[in-house]
């Protein structure tokens, strides 16, 4: 892991307060690993002080070109937002670990399921997998069609399920409700999204899956405490244990983490 500046290539609005920047340096050959986060100082100073972990969305490796997709949240976000190409930002990572993908074999079909900005880090695993020659379903999960990204890259990949909470695309309703309605099966599922929503996909899935956690963080590398979470352990007398999702996640396997 390294700590560069890369130099912004592209930034552009890929929907109501989403954004997709492209980045361009060195350390961008060592993010290989699909799931795992870049910790991002917005600008040099102070203000922000925290860095903002932000999923790797894709890279291109030979073009050492990574790309981000943000929502606009809080003041740190929106002062990414306004960065022009030319510009440069300070980038930590790759950081934690991301979505294993040892055990996919050709002819496997995958599940991947995202919503709001999980969606990002499944499309980079998401090529992986059809790289290794695998089936790929993917469930994206909006409010409405005008929040809808990402359709057309997730379409090259593979069969795309789009669902709208308001019913104006695709299946009306949450992601679960795609799921319910499957008629295909699948080997392995993938998901990342706000917590009720990894709760209920949990609920829902079949199979072995993973989940990628979000949590406030400060350090981004294990250090702070910040990002603990608690997962199930019949062995202790709690029947808990804590695990840190900046470095011991932000993936897990389905079911660990009580969410
Ligand atoms: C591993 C990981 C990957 C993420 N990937 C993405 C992504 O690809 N795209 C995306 O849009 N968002 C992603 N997030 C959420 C993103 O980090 C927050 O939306 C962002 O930090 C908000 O910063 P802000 O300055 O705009 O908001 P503010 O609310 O002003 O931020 C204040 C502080 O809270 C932290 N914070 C606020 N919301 C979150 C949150 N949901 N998760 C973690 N920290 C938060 C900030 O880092 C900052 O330290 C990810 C979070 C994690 C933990
Ligand atoms: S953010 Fe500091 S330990 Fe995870």
């Amino acid at each position: 892991m390294k700590d560069e500046y890369l130099k912004i290539k592209e930034q552009k609005q890929l929907a109501p307060n989403i954004f997709q920047v492209k980045l361009q340096g060195k350390s961008v050959r060592e993010m290989t690993a699909p799931g795992q986060f870049v910790h991002v100082k917005i600008q040099p100073g102070i203000d922000p002080s925290l860095r903002r972990p932000l999923s790797i969305a894709d890279v291109e490796a030979e073009k050492e070109e990574l790309t981000l997709i943000y929502r606009t949240e809080g003041r740190g976000t929106k002062l990414l937002a306004g960065k022009v190409p030319g510009e440069e930002i300070k980038v930590f990572g790759p950081l934690g670990k991301g979505f294993p993908t040892d055990a996919v074999k050709p002819g496997d079909t995958c599940l991947l399921v995202g919503g709001g900005v999980g969606i990002p880090p499944l499309y980079y695993l998401g090529r992986q997998l059809a790289e290794k020659g695998a089936e790929i379903i993917t469930i994206l999960g909006f409010r409405k069609a005008e929040d809808i990204f990402l359709e057309e890259e997730f379409q090259q990949l593979g069969k795309v399920i789009i669902t709208t909470e308001d019913g104006s695309r695709g299946v009306k309703g949450y992601v679960t409700d795609a799921i319910n309605q499957l008629a295909a099966s699948y080997d392995t599922y993938y998901t990342c999204g706000p917590n009720p929503m990894l709760r209920a996909v949990e609920e829902t899935a079949k199979g072995p899956g993973f989940v990628s956690m979000e949590e406030r963080m400060g350090c981004g590398i294990g250090a702070c405490l910040a990002c603990v979470c608690q997962l199930k352990d019949p062995d202790s007398t709690s029947g808990r244990k804590y695990r840190k999702i900046c470095s011991d996640g932000p993936v897990f396997p389905a079911g660990e983490v009580l969410i």
